[in-house]
């Protein structure tokens, strides 16, 4: 059961940087009201966040209405890639709403067309064609679906087992979380499935065992032979933990899908359009996938996902098989267009490359001044993951030390999503990938704060 941030407002300090602003009592105290019609009205699973009421959000920064301003580490959740509400993006909102032309359902629209052209042109073969979608777990569904149909063409009903990673994050709906990897998430699923199997993901904290022979010790381990396997996915790095796996993992596997006649998907969702520092996180690896799943940044703002993959699996439905109502929505399309458009004229993958070296490097001298208190610094380029521990024990994780630096971060003026990942100890970090070092090394002086405050405060 995740945390609730306390709605009584309460006295913090004044913060007046170039970046951040607080100037109120936390939450304001004018706020309360909003989240309490929330926690009224919508399940408790809506309420984990920080009690920040956002009025307008610009670049890195989010406003209140009250004059407080946040450095926003958090890009909402890992969307805003180049930055929030960003003219460019804004402006192609507008322009396809006064068309007006809002939806078409499946009847073709032109910002659609253009959109997958791109989208395949960005993409390195035979990732070539292109199904536009809404959220990120539809993405991660229609994968699953496709190597399962790809396996029953190639080996019938003995080629249909999905394999995933112990740890991963796929989406919330069924089949994203049979393939997922976090028992919490999946009570209401108590004896999963028997095509869907979990294995060890290498590139954990607490993996004791990163090498290729682990996965194919554990797929031994649970009956499963390599040609009855349709498909294995991977997060491109765990949303989680932010952690990758080893490199020579990677290609590994992607030998092993060729000779197993296995498909290979990336989910991309929280990796792709630049946030490690290249403009796919699976280029860190040196392989291409089968399928990759897309979502979050390739807007920055609207609703849109995209599924990209190999012509051969791809086609493996007829004309209207595989559609969804608001495939190719155009004024998302319009949105997403825009917003690919900027990050890669401004390159802002190698952006998050460079000032992502100045993100590690502040995050791994904070583990260096508290090692008992910080288990790891995990990720690259604009992704963070830092691992909270109870000291003195073999890395167990201490949720409530990751809480209260999200907590006093926010009061702060520095933005973080709850904390996330094994034992709910993560706390991550992902800026908009336009932040600059100035805005890093502020924000890290913020962190810094926090960390030794709370940890101070947790004795
Ligand atoms: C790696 C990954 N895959 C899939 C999803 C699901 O995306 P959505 O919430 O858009 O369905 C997420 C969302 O956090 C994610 O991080």
């Amino acid at each position: 059961m995740g945390k609730m941030f306390p709605l009584e407002p309460r006295e913090v300090p004044r913060v007046n940087t170039k970046y951040r602003k607080i100037v109120t009592k936390f939450p304001v105290p004018q706020s309360v009201k909003v989240f309490e019609k929330l926690r009224n009205k919508e399940p408790i699973s809506m309420t984990g966040q920080p009690p920040v009421l956002w009025h307008k959000a610009v670049g890195c920064q989010v406003y209140d209405r009250w004059g407080n301003k946040w450095l926003d580490w958090s890009s909402g959740v890992l969307v805003a890639n180049a930055g929030h509400g960003r003219k460019e993006v804004a402006a192609a909102v507008a322009r396809q709403a006064r068309v007006p032309m809002l939806h078409s359902y499946c009847f073709v629209n032109e910002p659609r067309a253009e959109l997958v052209e791109f989208l395949a042109k960005l993409s390195p073969p035979p990732l070539k064609k292109v199904f536009l979608l809404t959220t990120g777990a539809e993405t991660t569904e229609c994968a699953i679906k496709l190597c399962r149909t790809w396996g029953l063409a190639k080996g019938g009903k003995g080629k249909l087992k999905f394999v995933t990673f112990n740890g991963a994050f796929h989406g919330r709906t069924m089949g994203a979380q049979l393939a997922g990897g976090i028992p919490a998430l999946k009570n209401w699923l108590p004896d999963g499935h028997p095509d869907f199997v979990q294995v060890d993901f290498p590139g954990d904290l607490r993996c004791k065992d990163r090498s290729f022979d682990a996965f194919e010790r554990a797929l031994k381990e649970k009956g499963v032979e390599p040609d009855s396997v349709c498909g294995v996915m991977s997060e491109t790095y765990q949303g989680g933990s932010a952690a990758l796996m080893p490199v020579e993992f990677a290609k590994a596997l992607r030998a092993w899908c060729d000779k197993h006649g296995v498909l290979l998907v990336f989910d991309e969702v929280q990796a792709g359009f630049g946030r490690t520092g290249t403009m796919f996180g699976f280029e860190h690896y040196g392989i291409v996938p089968d399928l990759m799943c897309l979502g979050k940044g390739i807007s920055s703002s609207l609703p849109i996902s995209a599924l990209i993959g190999r012509e051969d699996v791809m086609n493996q439905y007829g004309p209207g098989e595989m559609t969804s109502t608001h495939t190719g929505n155009p004024v998302c399309a319009a949105a997403a267009l825009a917003n690919l458009k900027v990050i890669v004229r401004d390159k802002l993958h190698k952006n998050a490359a460079r000032v992502g070296d100045v993100l590690h490097r502040g995050l791994n001298e904070m583990m260096k001044k508290h090692p008992d208190r910080i288990g790891g610094v995990m990720g690259k380029g604009l992704v963070a993951g830092m691992h909270m521990v109870v000291p003195g024990t073999d890395l167990k994780p201490d949720p409530d030390l990751a809480f209260n630096v999200v907590r006093k971060s926010a009061e702060k003026g520095l933005l973080f999503f709850a904390p996330v990942g094994f034992g709910g100890a993560t706390v991550k970090i992902a800026p908009p990938l336009t932040i600059t070092k100035e805005q890093i090394e502020d924000g890290l002086q913020a962190l810094g704060e926090a960390v030794d405050e709370a940890i101070a405060e947790i004795g």
